[in-house]
Protein backbone atom coordinates (compact mmCIF):
# COMPACT_ATOMS: atom_id res chain seq x y z
CA UNK A 1 0.00 0.00 0.00
CA UNK A 2 1.16 3.68 -0.75
CA UNK A 3 2.59 5.88 1.94
CA UNK A 4 -0.19 8.33 3.07
CA UNK A 5 -0.08 11.65 4.95
CA UNK A 6 -3.58 11.28 5.93
CA UNK A 7 -4.67 8.05 6.43
CA UNK A 8 -6.21 7.47 9.71
CA UNK A 9 -4.62 4.36 10.09
CA UNK A 10 -1.37 3.61 11.66
CA UNK A 11 1.71 4.52 10.61
CA UNK A 12 5.29 4.28 12.00
CA UNK A 13 5.81 8.06 12.52
CA UNK A 14 3.21 8.05 14.55
CA UNK A 15 5.05 6.20 17.26
CA UNK A 16 5.43 9.64 19.50
CA UNK A 17 1.56 9.35 20.18
CA UNK A 18 1.59 7.32 23.35
CA UNK A 19 2.98 10.08 24.87
CA UNK A 20 0.33 12.42 23.21
CA UNK A 21 -2.66 10.00 24.81
CA UNK A 22 -4.38 11.53 27.44
CA UNK A 23 -5.11 9.78 30.82
CA UNK A 24 -8.15 10.77 32.33
CA UNK A 25 -11.84 11.04 30.77
CA UNK A 26 -11.74 14.94 31.25
CA UNK A 27 -8.87 14.89 29.26
CA UNK A 28 -9.85 13.51 25.94
CA UNK A 29 -11.43 15.89 23.87
CA UNK A 30 -15.17 15.87 21.83
CA UNK A 31 -17.06 12.80 21.65
CA UNK A 32 -19.42 14.25 23.98
CA UNK A 33 -21.94 11.62 24.11
CA UNK A 34 -19.76 8.47 24.45
CA UNK A 35 -18.16 10.31 27.54
CA UNK A 36 -21.41 10.91 29.19
CA UNK A 37 -22.17 7.89 28.78
CA UNK A 38 -19.51 6.21 29.93
CA UNK A 39 -19.09 8.42 32.91
CA UNK A 40 -22.27 7.46 34.34
CA UNK A 41 -21.08 3.75 33.48
CA UNK A 42 -18.29 3.99 35.32
CA UNK A 43 -19.53 5.91 38.07
CA UNK A 44 -22.50 3.83 38.97
CA UNK A 45 -19.66 0.58 38.70
CA UNK A 46 -17.52 2.02 41.33
CA UNK A 47 -20.31 2.76 43.59
CA UNK A 48 -21.65 -0.93 43.62
CA UNK A 49 -18.06 -2.28 43.51
CA UNK A 50 -18.58 -4.26 40.51
CA UNK A 51 -16.75 -4.30 37.36
CA UNK A 52 -17.88 -2.57 34.66
CA UNK A 53 -20.28 -3.83 32.05
CA UNK A 54 -18.13 -4.94 28.49
CA UNK A 55 -17.78 -2.31 26.32
CA UNK A 56 -18.10 -2.16 22.60
CA UNK A 57 -15.98 0.65 20.40
CA UNK A 58 -16.31 0.82 16.78
CA UNK A 59 -15.33 3.41 14.38
CA UNK A 60 -13.18 4.35 11.46
CA UNK A 61 -9.07 4.11 12.49
CA UNK A 62 -7.31 6.66 14.81
CA UNK A 63 -10.07 8.28 16.36
CA UNK A 64 -8.97 7.36 19.33
CA UNK A 65 -10.56 3.77 20.72
CA UNK A 66 -7.00 2.47 22.10
CA UNK A 67 -6.70 5.38 24.18
CA UNK A 68 -10.07 5.72 25.72
CA UNK A 69 -9.71 1.94 26.46
CA UNK A 70 -6.81 2.71 28.40
CA UNK A 71 -9.08 5.85 30.01
CA UNK A 72 -11.49 3.50 31.35
CA UNK A 73 -9.10 1.05 33.02
CA UNK A 74 -7.38 4.83 34.37
CA UNK A 75 -11.22 5.46 35.76
CA UNK A 76 -11.80 2.47 37.32
CA UNK A 77 -8.80 2.24 39.17
CA UNK A 78 -8.00 -1.17 37.59
CA UNK A 79 -5.09 -2.72 35.39
CA UNK A 80 -5.16 -2.23 31.43
CA UNK A 81 -4.33 -5.85 29.52
CA UNK A 82 -4.04 -5.44 25.86
CA UNK A 83 -4.11 -7.84 23.18
CA UNK A 84 -5.44 -8.27 19.90
CA UNK A 85 -8.34 -10.70 17.68
CA UNK A 86 -5.41 -11.70 15.42
CA UNK A 87 -3.01 -12.31 17.89
CA UNK A 88 -5.34 -14.81 19.88
CA UNK A 89 -5.20 -17.60 17.74
CA UNK A 90 -6.15 -20.57 20.04
CA UNK A 91 -8.27 -20.97 22.87
CA UNK A 92 -5.68 -21.66 24.97
CA UNK A 93 -4.67 -18.57 24.33
CA UNK A 94 -7.15 -16.84 25.71
CA UNK A 95 -7.32 -18.87 28.42
CA UNK A 96 -4.29 -18.08 29.56
CA UNK A 97 -4.98 -14.38 29.20
CA UNK A 98 -8.49 -14.77 30.76
CA UNK A 99 -7.05 -16.11 34.23
CA UNK A 100 -4.17 -14.05 34.30
CA UNK A 101 -6.35 -11.04 35.45
CA UNK A 102 -7.20 -9.98 38.57
CA UNK A 103 -10.83 -8.68 39.72
CA UNK A 104 -12.14 -5.90 37.48
CA UNK A 105 -9.44 -5.60 35.39
CA UNK A 106 -9.97 -4.44 31.99
CA UNK A 107 -8.82 -6.47 29.30
CA UNK A 108 -8.98 -4.91 25.82
CA UNK A 109 -8.72 -6.68 22.56
CA UNK A 110 -7.87 -4.87 19.26
CA UNK A 111 -9.79 -5.58 16.28
CA UNK A 112 -12.24 -7.69 17.68
CA UNK A 113 -13.90 -8.46 14.89
CA UNK A 114 -10.84 -10.44 13.47
CA UNK A 115 -10.85 -13.30 16.61
CA UNK A 116 -11.07 -16.54 15.49
CA UNK A 117 -14.59 -18.17 15.73
CA UNK A 118 -13.64 -20.87 17.99
CA UNK A 119 -11.95 -18.16 20.27
CA UNK A 120 -14.85 -16.00 20.14
CA UNK A 121 -16.96 -19.38 21.14
CA UNK A 122 -14.77 -20.03 24.78
CA UNK A 123 -15.09 -16.09 24.71
CA UNK A 124 -19.34 -16.22 25.68
CA UNK A 125 -19.46 -17.75 29.03
CA UNK A 126 -16.37 -16.24 30.18
CA UNK A 127 -18.06 -12.58 29.39
CA UNK A 128 -21.72 -13.50 30.27
CA UNK A 129 -20.79 -15.99 33.60
CA UNK A 130 -17.05 -15.52 33.99
CA UNK A 131 -15.99 -18.99 33.24
CA UNK A 132 -13.96 -21.17 30.61
CA UNK A 133 -15.18 -24.19 29.01
CA UNK A 134 -12.13 -25.76 28.05
CA UNK A 135 -11.93 -28.84 26.01
CA UNK A 136 -8.91 -31.03 27.48
CA UNK A 137 -7.15 -34.00 25.14
CA UNK A 138 -9.17 -35.27 21.78
CA UNK A 139 -10.90 -38.38 20.85
CA UNK A 140 -12.65 -40.57 23.31
CA UNK A 141 -10.44 -39.41 26.07
CA UNK A 142 -11.67 -35.96 25.62
CA UNK A 143 -13.22 -34.22 28.44
CA UNK A 144 -14.13 -30.38 29.39
CA UNK A 145 -13.01 -28.63 32.32
CA UNK A 146 -15.00 -25.63 33.82
CA UNK A 147 -12.40 -22.84 35.33
CA UNK A 148 -13.71 -20.12 37.07
CA UNK A 149 -12.67 -16.62 35.99
CA UNK A 150 -12.32 -13.28 38.23
CA UNK A 151 -14.88 -10.61 36.81
CA UNK A 152 -13.51 -8.20 34.71
CA UNK A 153 -14.60 -5.79 32.11
CA UNK A 154 -14.03 -6.54 27.86
CA UNK A 155 -13.29 -3.56 25.74
CA UNK A 156 -13.47 -4.44 22.43
CA UNK A 157 -12.47 -2.10 19.65
CA UNK A 158 -13.33 -2.33 15.79
CA UNK A 159 -13.03 -0.49 12.78
CA UNK A 160 -16.01 -2.82 11.51
CA UNK A 161 -18.84 -3.08 13.75
CA UNK A 162 -20.67 -5.02 10.66
CA UNK A 163 -18.16 -8.01 10.82
CA UNK A 164 -18.81 -8.85 14.30
CA UNK A 165 -21.29 -11.79 14.73
CA UNK A 166 -24.65 -11.00 16.14
CA UNK A 167 -23.85 -13.10 19.52
CA UNK A 168 -20.50 -11.52 20.68
CA UNK A 169 -22.25 -8.14 19.74
CA UNK A 170 -25.02 -8.79 21.55
CA UNK A 171 -22.79 -9.66 25.06
CA UNK A 172 -21.21 -6.31 24.88
CA UNK A 173 -23.59 -3.73 27.53
CA UNK A 174 -22.15 -0.95 26.14
CA UNK A 175 -21.77 0.08 22.75
CA UNK A 176 -20.06 3.39 21.69
CA UNK A 177 -19.42 4.17 18.37
CA UNK A 178 -17.16 7.02 18.04
CA UNK A 179 -17.76 9.91 15.26
CA UNK A 180 -15.46 12.22 13.44
CA UNK A 181 -14.33 15.08 15.49
CA UNK A 182 -15.89 18.91 14.79
CA UNK A 183 -13.16 20.87 13.79
CA UNK A 184 -13.58 22.92 16.96
CA UNK A 185 -12.49 19.54 19.01
CA UNK A 186 -9.79 18.93 16.66
CA UNK A 187 -8.00 22.53 17.44
CA UNK A 188 -8.04 22.15 20.98
CA UNK A 189 -6.24 18.61 20.64
CA UNK A 190 -3.64 20.47 18.25
CA UNK A 191 -3.29 23.26 20.78
CA UNK A 192 -2.77 20.19 23.57
CA UNK A 193 -0.39 17.92 21.23
CA UNK A 194 1.41 21.49 20.64
CA UNK A 195 1.68 22.39 24.35
CA UNK A 196 3.29 18.60 24.59
CA UNK A 197 5.72 18.99 22.20
CA UNK A 198 6.57 22.35 23.52
CA UNK A 199 5.82 24.50 20.52
CA UNK A 200 2.98 26.71 20.06
CA UNK A 201 1.17 27.28 17.44
CA UNK A 202 -1.84 30.50 16.44
CA UNK A 203 -5.32 29.99 16.61
CA UNK A 204 -5.80 30.14 12.48
CA UNK A 205 -2.86 27.99 12.08
CA UNK A 206 -4.12 25.48 14.85
CA UNK A 207 -7.74 25.89 12.97
CA UNK A 208 -5.98 25.32 9.58
CA UNK A 209 -4.70 22.07 10.00
CA UNK A 210 -7.93 21.24 11.82
CA UNK A 211 -9.89 21.75 9.00
CA UNK A 212 -7.55 19.34 6.78
CA UNK A 213 -7.36 16.62 9.61
CA UNK A 214 -10.13 14.73 8.34
CA UNK A 215 -11.81 14.64 11.36
CA UNK A 216 -9.17 12.33 12.84
CA UNK A 217 -6.56 13.20 16.13
CA UNK A 218 -4.13 10.78 14.57
CA UNK A 219 -3.70 12.64 11.17
CA UNK A 220 -4.02 16.20 12.92
CA UNK A 221 -1.03 14.94 14.85
CA UNK A 222 1.02 13.26 12.71
CA UNK A 223 0.71 16.67 10.28
CA UNK A 224 1.02 18.91 12.80
CA UNK A 225 4.53 16.97 13.77
CA UNK A 226 5.69 17.69 10.14
CA UNK A 227 4.65 21.33 10.23
CA UNK A 228 6.41 21.64 13.09
CA UNK A 229 9.88 20.89 11.54
CA UNK A 230 8.85 23.08 8.70
CA UNK A 231 8.18 25.90 11.23
CA UNK A 232 11.54 25.41 13.15
CA UNK A 233 13.46 24.93 10.35
CA UNK A 234 11.78 28.47 9.10
CA UNK A 235 12.97 29.98 12.96
CA UNK A 236 9.36 30.86 13.81
CA UNK A 237 8.68 31.21 17.46
CA UNK A 238 5.30 30.52 17.04
CA UNK A 239 3.55 27.89 14.03
CA UNK A 240 2.03 30.37 11.63
CA UNK A 241 -0.53 30.07 9.66
CA UNK A 242 1.46 30.87 6.32
CA UNK A 243 3.90 28.11 6.94
CA UNK A 244 1.17 25.73 7.86
CA UNK A 245 -0.66 26.27 4.15
CA UNK A 246 2.79 26.01 2.79
CA UNK A 247 3.72 23.14 4.35
CA UNK A 248 0.07 21.09 3.75
CA UNK A 249 0.38 22.23 0.41
CA UNK A 250 4.07 20.81 -0.22
CA UNK A 251 2.43 17.52 1.85
CA UNK A 252 0.12 17.38 -0.97
CA UNK A 253 -3.50 17.64 1.30
CA UNK A 254 -5.34 19.51 -0.24
CA UNK A 255 -8.17 22.44 1.40
CA UNK A 256 -10.48 19.55 2.27
CA UNK A 257 -8.05 17.31 3.63
CA UNK A 258 -8.05 15.06 0.83
CA UNK A 259 -5.21 14.00 -0.88
CA UNK A 260 -3.90 12.13 -4.39
CA UNK A 261 -5.36 8.95 -3.74
CA UNK A 262 -8.87 10.38 -2.57
CA UNK A 263 -8.36 12.41 -5.85
CA UNK A 264 -7.74 9.58 -8.13
CA UNK A 265 -10.60 7.59 -6.78
CA UNK A 266 -12.88 10.68 -6.81
CA UNK A 267 -11.49 11.30 -10.68
CA UNK A 268 -11.83 7.34 -11.70
CA UNK A 269 -15.14 7.39 -10.86
CA UNK A 270 -15.84 10.79 -12.56
CA UNK A 271 -13.71 9.84 -15.64
CA UNK A 272 -14.44 6.50 -16.37
CA UNK A 273 -18.04 5.64 -14.96
CA UNK A 274 -19.87 9.19 -15.22
CA UNK A 275 -19.54 9.55 -11.37
CA UNK A 276 -21.34 6.46 -10.97
CA UNK A 277 -23.21 4.30 -9.50
CA UNK A 278 -20.33 2.42 -9.49
CA UNK A 279 -19.68 -0.95 -7.14
CA UNK A 280 -17.02 -0.89 -4.53
CA UNK A 281 -15.20 -3.67 -5.97
CA UNK A 282 -15.19 -1.79 -9.89
CA UNK A 283 -13.06 1.56 -7.94
CA UNK A 284 -10.91 -1.29 -6.15
CA UNK A 285 -9.94 -2.89 -9.20
CA UNK A 286 -9.45 0.89 -11.13
CA UNK A 287 -7.37 2.13 -8.21
CA UNK A 288 -5.82 -0.63 -7.81
CA UNK A 289 -6.50 -1.02 -3.83
CA UNK A 290 -8.34 -3.47 -1.78
CA UNK A 291 -12.29 -3.07 -1.25
CA UNK A 292 -11.94 -3.55 2.27
CA UNK A 293 -9.30 -0.57 2.21
CA UNK A 294 -11.63 2.08 0.29
CA UNK A 295 -14.75 0.59 2.40
CA UNK A 296 -12.75 1.24 5.66
CA UNK A 297 -10.48 4.01 5.67
CA UNK A 298 -10.91 6.11 2.83
CA UNK A 299 -14.44 6.11 2.07
CA UNK A 300 -15.75 6.74 5.46
CA UNK A 301 -14.39 10.48 5.37
CA UNK A 302 -15.78 11.36 1.68
CA UNK A 303 -18.79 9.77 2.85
CA UNK A 304 -19.25 12.21 5.68
CA UNK A 305 -18.12 15.28 3.82
CA UNK A 306 -21.29 14.59 1.13
CA UNK A 307 -18.59 14.16 -2.02
CA UNK A 308 -20.16 10.42 -2.65
CA UNK A 309 -22.84 8.39 -1.41
CA UNK A 310 -23.89 5.03 -1.44
CA UNK A 311 -27.07 4.01 -3.52
CA UNK A 312 -28.12 0.69 -3.58
CA UNK A 313 -26.49 0.38 -6.92
CA UNK A 314 -22.94 1.84 -6.12
CA UNK A 315 -21.55 4.75 -5.31
CA UNK A 316 -22.17 7.76 -6.68
CA UNK A 317 -20.24 11.01 -6.86
CA UNK A 318 -22.33 14.06 -5.77
CA UNK A 319 -21.77 17.53 -7.00
CA UNK A 320 -20.09 19.04 -4.03
CA UNK A 321 -17.00 16.53 -5.12
CA UNK A 322 -17.19 18.02 -8.99
CA UNK A 323 -16.96 21.38 -7.57
CA UNK A 324 -14.24 21.12 -5.73
CA UNK A 325 -12.13 19.80 -8.34
CA UNK A 326 -13.94 23.00 -10.64
CA UNK A 327 -15.37 20.90 -12.37
CA UNK A 328 -19.04 21.44 -14.32
CA UNK A 329 -21.65 18.79 -12.69
CA UNK A 330 -23.61 16.76 -15.22
CA UNK A 331 -26.64 17.77 -16.12
CA UNK A 332 -25.86 21.26 -15.06
CA UNK A 333 -25.84 24.27 -17.35
N1 LIG B 1 -10.21 12.55 22.29
C1 LIG B 1 -8.89 12.71 22.14
N2 LIG B 1 -8.26 13.72 22.74
C2 LIG B 1 -6.94 13.90 22.57
N3 LIG B 1 -6.16 13.12 21.78
C3 LIG B 1 -6.74 12.09 21.16
C4 LIG B 1 -8.12 11.83 21.31
N4 LIG B 1 -8.43 10.75 20.59
C5 LIG B 1 -7.29 10.35 20.01
N5 LIG B 1 -6.27 11.16 20.34
C6 LIG B 1 -4.90 11.05 19.83
O1 LIG B 1 -4.92 10.31 18.63
C7 LIG B 1 -4.02 9.21 18.70
C8 LIG B 1 -4.68 8.02 18.06
O2 LIG B 1 -5.69 7.50 18.90
P1 LIG B 1 -5.91 5.93 19.11
O3 LIG B 1 -4.64 5.19 18.91
O4 LIG B 1 -6.60 5.76 20.40
O5 LIG B 1 -6.89 5.63 17.90
P2 LIG B 1 -7.64 4.28 17.53
O6 LIG B 1 -9.07 4.63 17.28
O7 LIG B 1 -7.34 3.24 18.53
O8 LIG B 1 -7.00 3.88 16.16
P3 LIG B 1 -6.94 2.41 15.47
O9 LIG B 1 -8.28 2.19 14.82
O10 LIG B 1 -5.84 2.55 14.44
O11 LIG B 1 -6.61 1.42 16.53
C9 LIG B 1 -3.72 9.05 20.19
O12 LIG B 1 -2.38 8.76 20.45
C10 LIG B 1 -3.99 10.40 20.79
O13 LIG B 1 -2.79 11.15 20.80
MG1 LIG C 1 -6.22 1.47 18.32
Amino acid sequence: MEERMVTGEFQEEDSVELSLRPSALNQYIGQQKVKENLSIFIKAARMREEPLDHVLLYGPPGLGKTTLAAIIANEMGVQFRSTSGPAIERAGDLAAILSSLEPGDVLFIDEIHRLPRSVEEVLYPAMEDFFLDIVIGTGPSARSVRIDLPPFTLVGATTRAGLLSAPLRDRFGVLSRLEFYEAKDLCSIIERTAEIFQTSITKEAATEVARRSRGTPRIANRLLKRIRDISQVKGEVEISADTTADALTMLQVDDEGLDHIDHKLLKGMIENFQGGPVGLDTIAATIGEESQTIEDVYEPYLLQIGFIQRTPRGRIVTPKAYLHFGMKVPGSE
